[in-house]
Formats: structure tokens, C-alpha cells, sequence
């Protein structure tokens, strides 16, 4: 095993200054969204400096990016590592990234320490993580586990209509979507490096998060139809208001999901589109977007259960035509004992003293769990802020969990 490892952190601290410019937002904002333009040149870039690296890259279908440290054992399984680069509207410049650029700085000072990897280890830079123009999370880790196949990512639409093959054509992509699932035994392991975006190490003053679960995700769209018609001339009593249903949905999302029982159910509606959406115009249409969240599958369940029920009864006191759409209802995941104390040695090896801790954000490795086993290191997050951009993790604490990462990393690839 390495006993010292070292990221003075200054490269990897000009490349991820370099990828926040590449943002269609006005910095220091970021969004990047899938298939944008924003999205290829950060590919490009990505993949320049892989080659740089000695990698070599291959890139999937729907644009998951595979660059490969060629291990001398190459019939074994890989060691998978890595994350995303797209961006949410306005958000920081280390949410995913960190975890891309970062697992390339891990790779190389290993090769600089002269590592030789037995397994190759293998950094994956995954395909829209965000929900932001499908509408679901993990578009590219749903697909290389299989739990979401070619009918499926055909059946998406953006907010234009279009479908996701024609955008990734547009970038150059084959839109192929039909062998994108990994084989089982493709990865021996898979260690994601991410931003804690919460609080808690920041809380307990502590430099590095073990990741023991990440916890289960779902999310609901619901439109309830109303009449529109004249704000000034349809007197009270002869209302269909959409909005008002939106309103009374909302309201119980909050109060559902404070009643499970389970600290740890949260539920969100982050959406909410009004139709006409003028002023003097009664809304004829309301269509929410509910996020609904908990380490438990039982309580999150729960909760889905107590919105829908909710959504029909306020539908029927309204006398209102509704839809309720399940975007994605997921399991969660446990991380695996091995890669844990693997991360562990590393820790203790580095002098740094880590929490065990739930994810309670998504991220790709909830769906690389499903085939491999998997596990997450977080870094801290100043305020626990994250989706904005003032989102900080300081270079320090950056290259701190770097050297995590790379001693985790060739432990197992040894
Ligand atoms: C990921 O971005 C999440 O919403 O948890
Ligand atoms: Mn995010
Ligand atoms: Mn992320």
C-alpha cells in the first residue's frame, strides 16, 4: 500500500477555474446544460486533458465519457471513479465536477508517484446528472445500470420537444442508445468524489465524508386543469382555478412529508407552472414539480402515497381533471463495507479523521451501486451550500480528499 501521497492542488485548482468559464451563465454562475454548447466544450476539454494524461477515451451513446488507465491485468474488472460535469441553472462550480477533474488529478499523481495499477482504473465523466432538460436525474448512470433502456430515454422530451438522440446528435454524438448498459462485472468498484452539499462536516469539523447510503429519491409531476378565462369579469363563485389546487398540493407536500415519522422524509415542490400566466387571466393550468426524498423506502413511500391520495382528493372537492406522472420512484443505496474501509485505511494513512455519513443528494452512484459495488467521499461544503453560486470547497479540502481518492483507488486497482 502507498504510505504518502501528495496534491499540492494548484493544477487541479486552474482546471476547475477553467470549466466554470465554460458556463452559459454570466460567471462566477454556472450552467451547463446536456448537449448544450456549454456541455461540448466542457467535453472537449475533459478529454484533452485525459489524453494529456495518457488515457485513453471512449464515449457512449448518450455521452458518457470512459478514460481508462490501462491496468497490467486487463482481463480484471476495472476500478470505476468519477462524476459529472453538466450544471443546473446558476449554480456553483464544483457539484460534480469535483469529482471528474478531481479523479483525473488522483489518476495522475498516482502515475507520478510511479503507481502501477494492476486493475485499470477507469474515470467517468457521466451523462446529465442533472434532471434539468429530460426532466429526470442520472440520465447516463440510469442507462450504463440498465434502468433505463433505449424506449425508455426515447420516450424523454425538453421543454422544446425535442427528444434526447436528436440532441446528442447535435453534439457530435451517435445517439445510439441501445448497448448502453455495462456488463455486471465491468467495474470491481466504484468511488465517487463529491461535494458533501450539506452541512454536516462543516458541523462537526471534519475534513472528509465516508458515504455508508445514499437515500432514495422520487420525484412526481402533477397538472391540475382548470377554466380560464377573465380575471375581471368571472365573479367568484364561477371559478376553476388550477393555481389554487397547485397552491393546496403544495402546502400538503410540505405538511406529508413532516408527518412519516421519519426525520429524515423531505419533500419539495420546486416547481410550479401557472398557464396562462398573466395577470389578469384566471390559470387555466397548473403543473407541479414534487421532489420527495428519504433514506427509508418505507417513509418515502409514505409519503409519495400521502401526496398522490391528496392530489386526487383536491382534485375531486375542485371538481378539476388531474394527471399525475411518476418521473422516477428509486431504491436507495448502501455503500459497500470493502470500498469503506478501503477509504478508511486511506484516511488513516493521510491523518485525516472522516464522518460516516447518508447522502442525502443524488448522484450517479445511486445507479452504479445497482451493478457495482460502490461508494462516495465528500468533501465539505462552506455553509452547506450547493445549486448556487457561491458554492465553496476550499483548494485545501479539495486536495485533501483528492489524496483520499487516489489511495482508495489504488488499493483496490492493486
Ligand atoms: C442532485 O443534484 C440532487 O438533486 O440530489
Ligand atoms: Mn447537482
Ligand atoms: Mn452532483
Amino acid at each position: 500500500m502507498i504510505t504518502a501521497i501528495n496534491c499540492n492542488g494548484e493544477r487541479l485548482g486552474a482546471e476547475l477555474a477553467h470549466l466554470a468559464t465554460i458556463t452559459e451563465a454570466t460567471p462566477p454562475a454556472v450552467t451547463r446544460v446536456v448537449f448544450s454548447d456549454a456541455d461540448l466544450r466542457a467535453r472537449n476539454y475533459f478529454k484533452d486533458l485525459c489524453r494529456k494524461a495518457g488515457l485513453s477515451i471512449r464515449e457512449d451513446g448518450i455521452g458518457n465519457i470512459f478514460a481508462r488507465w490501462q491496468g497490467s491485468d486487463p482481463e480484471s474488472a476495472a476500478i470505476g471513479t468519477g462524476s459529472h460535469t453538466d450544471a443546473i441553472p446558476n449554480a456553483g462550480l464544483y457539484d460534480g465536477v469535483v469529482g471528474v477533474l478531481g479523479g483525473l488529478e488522483a489518476i495522475r499523481i498516482l502515475q507520478e508517484k510511479g503507481f502501477k495499477p494492476r486493475r485499470s482504473i477507469e474515470l467517468l465523466m457521466f451523462a446529465t446528472e442533472e434532471p434539468t432538460r429530460f426532466g429526470v436525474g442520472c440520465l447516463g448512470s440510469r442507462a450504463l445500470a440498465g434502468t433505463y433502456n433505449e424506449e425508455k430515454i426515447l420516450s424523454l422530451r425538453d421543454e422544446e420537444g425535442n427528444g434526447a438522440r436528436d440532441c446528442a446528435k447535435r453534439i457530435g454524438l451517435s445517439g445510439e442508445f441501445n448497448a448502453l448498459m455495462l456488463p455486471e462485472n465491468y467495474y470491481g468498484a466504484f468511488v465517487e468524489l463529491h461535494i458533501e452539499q450539506g452541512p454536516l462536516l462543516e458541523k462537526v469539523g471534519l475534513p472528509i465524508g465516508i458515504v455508508t447510503a445514499i437515500a432514495a429519491p422520487a420525484s412526481l409531476r402533477v397538472t391540475f386543469e382548470g377554466e380560464g378565462g377573465h380575471a375581471g369579469t368571472v365573479l367568484m363563485p364561477d371559478r376553476k382555478d388550477a393555481l389554487l389546487a397547485g397552491a393546496e398540493l403544495a402546502l400538503a407536500v410540505d405538511e406529508i412529508s413532516r408527518a412519516t415519522g421519519s426525520a429524515d422524509t423531505v419533500g419539495t415542490t420546486g416547481m410550479l407552472q401557472v398557464f396562462p400566466g398573466a395577470i389578469n387571466s384566471i390559470p387555466s393550468r397548473c403543473t407541479l414539480g414534487i421532489d420527495i426524498r428519504d433514506t427509508q423506502l418505507e417513509t418515502r413511500d409514505l409519503a409519495v402515497a400521502g401526496v398522490k391520495l391528496t392530489a386526487q382528493e383536491i382534485a375531486a372537492r375542485r371538481n378539476l381533471p388531474i394527471t399525475i406522472e411518476t418521473i422516477n420512484s428509486d431504491l436507495p443505496a448502501t455503500c459497500d463495507a470493502r470500498i469503506i474501509a478501503a477509504a478508511e485505511r486511506a484516511c488513516e494513512t493521510l491523518k485525516l479523521k472522516p464522518l460516516k455519513m447518508v447522502s442525502r443528494a443524488y448522484h450517479d452512484s445511486l445507479f452504479m451501486a445497482r451493478l457495482f459495488p460502490t461508494c462516495m467521499i465528500f468533501i465539505p461544503s462552506r455553509g452547506g451550500v450547493s445549486h448556487r453560486p457561491d458554492e465553496y470547497s476550499s483548494p485545501e479540502q479539495i486536495a485533501r480528499s483528492v489524496e483520499v481518492l487516489a489511495l482508495t483507488l489504488a488499493q483496490l486497482a492493486e
